[in-house]
């Protein structure tokens, strides 16, 4: 028989001509539902602090995906939809200080990708855009957002490859820098996180850390998006709350997971969320499903055992914060990242209302010089 090429080497002719996709996935997925069981077996907690549903897995999954697309264009989700309809001119800000030449782009979480296709755009109008990989914990995220991040754009198809990996984990973490090293070399990357993902998490200083540990080399940058505030008192902390609470497809989306993963039936004013001080670094929102029938139900999981939730018991749904000025320069040294430039723009406020913002930050590996403060605090009412 004559020599063959292998299937995996006539892929790119595939793509090119055809329209498919590829996903390389990094990981087994029937171990993330028992992610998923284990946060909803969490004792009873009526506080809020027991049963739980993770970051990754408010995405995951079809319903969640196309529940997200939805919230980020609800008018009455302002903070998702003015993240994406300002990113193109905050990134202009920033972006004569990403390195020369061309620029490999590893996107972690590209959501509905509108942002991922402004930079791309950038890149690929001085022609210096290399090779685009998107990561995200949910397959259908990349598909839907890989198809928006390229519309218009000359990026060849082979060039793209997109991950599906939870990047939360220090293990997944290897696998993906030597993927990436193995990809581009010794050529600069720039990765991305953005949309406020990093204030999802539990542990948010850690996954910085973490990322920029396995990820960063002295050539690579971070660009990271979070959400700010300049007040620190309950009631910002209750106006950071409300922006969740008045939008219908914020509520869709955050249940989702558990119509997934659960046979409760959904009670959509059951929902509440909540405003805290974290320290002086933060406020927190947490949005918590609460058992408000006067009676305990019996909730089936993924794996079909059962866990029961007693009245009153919670399932934490979702997790964001809005940092203070110190709350962001401090998770920098600790992450032992500096900035190599910055933007940062406050929202309109009404006069009762705290100045809340949107920080972008390029970053790399290292902790800061010190020196001298410069430039006015963006931070300021
Ligand atoms: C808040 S959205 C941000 C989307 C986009 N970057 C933006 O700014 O519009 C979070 C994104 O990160 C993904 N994600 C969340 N947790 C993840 C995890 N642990 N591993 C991989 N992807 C995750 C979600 O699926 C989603 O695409």
């Amino acid at each position: 028989m004559a020599e063959r090429d292998q299937a995996v080497q006539r892929i790119p002719g595939i793509l090119r001509d055809t329209g498919w996709t590829v996903v390389l996935v990094g990981e087994e997925q029937s171990g993330k539902l028992a992610q998923v069981t284990a946060g909803l077996r969490r004792e009873p907690d009526p506080s809020g602090s027991g049963k739980l549903i993770t970051s990754g897995f408010s995405y995951w999954g079809l319903e969640s995906t196309v529940a997200w697309a939805h919230a980020c264009n609800d008018l009455y989700y302002p903070v998702m939809r003015e993240s994406i309809g300002s990113f193109s001119r905050r990134l202009r800000a920033v972006a004569d200080r990403l390195p020369a030449g061309p620029l490999h782009y590893v996107s972690l979480g590209p959501g509905t990708g509108q942002k991922d296709q402004a930079l791309l755009r950038y890149l690929d109008r001085q022609g210096r855009t290399g090779y685009y990989i998107p990561v995200d914990v949910s397959a259908e995220m990349l598909r839907l957002g890989q198809r928006e991040a390229l519309e218009h754009l000359h990026v060849p198809p082979a060039d793209v490859l997109p991950v599906q990996l939870d990047f939360s984990l220090p293990a997944n973490l290897d696998r993906l820098s030597t993927l990436v090293r193995r990809v581009v070399g010794d050529e600069p990357v720039v990765y991305s996180l953005l949309g406020n993902t990093l204030a999802n998490f539990d542990s948010d200083t850690p996954l910085l850390t973490l990322l920029a540990e396995k990820l960063l080399r002295p050539q690579d940058r971070f660009l990271l998006e979070v959400a700010s505030t300049a007040g620190q008192d309950e009631q910002a902390a209750r106006a950071a709350a409300q922006e969740y609470e008045n939008s219908p497809r914020f509520r869709e989306f955050v249940t989702s997971a558990l119509m997934q993963y659960t046979d409760l039936q959904i009670d959509l004013n059951s929902l509440t969320c909540e405003g805290l001080v974290e320290d002086d670094r933060a406020l927190l929102v947490r949005v918590v499903y609460r058992n408000r029938t006067g009676g305990t139900l019996e909730l089936t999981l993924p794996d079909r055992s059962t866990v029961l939730f007693p009245d009153q018991d919670t399932i934490r749904l979702y997790l964001s914060r809005k940092y203070t000025r110190a709350g962001l320069a401090k998770m920098l040294v600790d992450a032992r990242v500096s900035k190599a430039g910055e933007t940062h723009e406050v929202g309109h406020t009404a006069f009762d209302r705290p100045a809340f913002g949107l920080a972008l930050l390029l970053l790399q590996g290292g902790e800061a010089v010190p020196g001298p403060a410069t430039g006015p605090n963006p931070f300021r009412d």
